[in-house]
């Protein structure tokens, strides 16, 4: 195991900590541009309490709204334009992954010289990634992508029909407030989906890694166990604080890297999802769920004794056999995801689906390496890619 961490995010937690949000505020500036999304944190009382926050500790902002699920290029460059006109010195992003990624974004985009779809990863060309944005400060209004914590960002381009990601030190927020009762107005099947992205950000380090990584390995188990648990109550009750609590933490620590330290992991099953999520636009968490069970039972075989570890470890499973454990374990995770109002097959959330080679290359058109293999383990090319979506078209 050789790595290098870093992550400078201060993690503010707990309930009612959107109080503090202004506190922070005001140590990084005095005018914030403030991204939010499509009118839920209006509907949940937590634009008010971010409001409310800011205003006590004398943070002026302007309004960035209307940030889309799978967020849109042409919305960082919109952004961006706020920034400059209005002279913000940092940005505050309240809402969800859609609204915290392409705040992140923005933030980088008010500083780069020439357009921010140069900074994302896109097969064939090298992307040139920002050094510097504003500060950013993440207030997540939905358990999910851990995107609060991280230096990642994923966005769309609604003309190239892409979605894809960058990656940068500066994209880092300075401070995350993670709030945990602002998600308890959150609908069940986002809720649900939110589990879904916990669960595959998790399992993707799981499998993909490189060997030998047995603390990563606990890390990763005690994580999944407990959003599988608190997940089916936070589904079931949404104003279980607690599950609420245990979701969120879940789902910060999925995301921030600690999980994944040394593991050198890659992640197919989201490069996969990815696709979904660009030709048709549906929830990032929905598609995990069609596609992460199902990217298991082809990979299961190449690996039988660190899908049995998950079997046992995480969806309790008994059986001393590794290659019936390996299977059951799968199911069981399948049988959860259904459990909790998850698809389980494209067609459950697209009324015309695209023939499977289509997904197929589609996604090595994004992800695919010189070879045309997408990296994880096993490596996939075109037809194991065919095969998986075949599976759940
Ligand atoms: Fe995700």
């Amino acid at each position: 195991m050789k790595f290098s961490f870093y992550n400078p995010t201060r993690l503010i937690f707990g309930a009612r900590c959107v109080s503090k949000l202004g506190e922070a505020a005001a140590s990084y500036g005095s005018m914030a541009l403030l991204v939010t999304g499509r009118g839920s944190v209006k509907r949940s009382g937590a634009f008010e309490r971010a409001v409310e926050s800011l205003k006590t500790a004398g943070v002026s902002f302007v309004e960035c709204e209307g940030v889309e699920p799978n967020p849109r290029i042409s919305t960082v460059r919109r952004g961006a334009e706020m920034i400059r006109r209005h002279r913000c010195d940092l940005v505050v992003a309240l809402g969800g992954g859609s609204v915290m990624d392409a705040a992140k974004v923005m933030a980088a985009a008010a500083l780069y010289e020439g357009d921010p779809w140069d900074m994302m990863y896109v097969r064939g060309r090298k992307p040139r990634l920002p050094d510097k944005a504003l500060p950013v400060i993440t207030v997540p209004t939905l358990a999910a992508t851990g995107s609060e914590m991280n230096e990642g960002a994923v966005i769309s381009s609604d003309e190239l029909k892409v979605k894809t990601f960058v990656e940068a030190e500066c994209l880092f927020p300075r401070v995350a407030v993670v709030d945990p009762e602002l998600t308890l107005s959150v609908p069940r099947d986002h809720t649900a989906y939110g589990v879904s992205d916990i669960i595959a950000h998790l399992t993707e380090g799981y499998f993909n890694g490189v060997d030998g990584t047995p603390i990563q390995d606990g890390f990763a188990e005690a994580a999944l166990r407990t959003v599988i648990r608190w997940g089916r109550v936070a589904v079931e009750d949404g104003s279980s604080l607690e599950a609420r609590t245990q979701v969120q933490w879940a789902s910060v620590v999925a995301l921030n890297g600690w999980v994944q330290v040394g593991t050198r992991a890659y992640f197919p099953v989201h490069m996969m999802e990815h696709t979904l999520s660009a030709l048709h636009d549906v929830p990032h968490g929905a598609g995990l769920a069609v596609l992460n069970p199902a990217w298991m039972s082809f990979a299961a075989p190449s690996r039988v004794e660190k899908f049995a570890a998950f079997a046992r470890n995480v969806m309790e499973v008994q059986d001393r056999d590794d290659g019936s454990a390996a299977e059951e374990g799968i199911r069981r995770l399948r049988e959860f995801l259904a459990s909790i109002g998850c698809p389980s097959r494209i067609s459950d959330m697209v009324d015309s689906p695209l023939e499977p080679v289509d997904y197929a290359r589609a996604t090595l058109d994004v992800a695919g390496d010189e070879r045309g293999l997408l990296r994880g383990r096993p490596h996939m090319d075109l037809s194991d890619l065919e095969g998986i979506f075949k599976s759940v078209v």
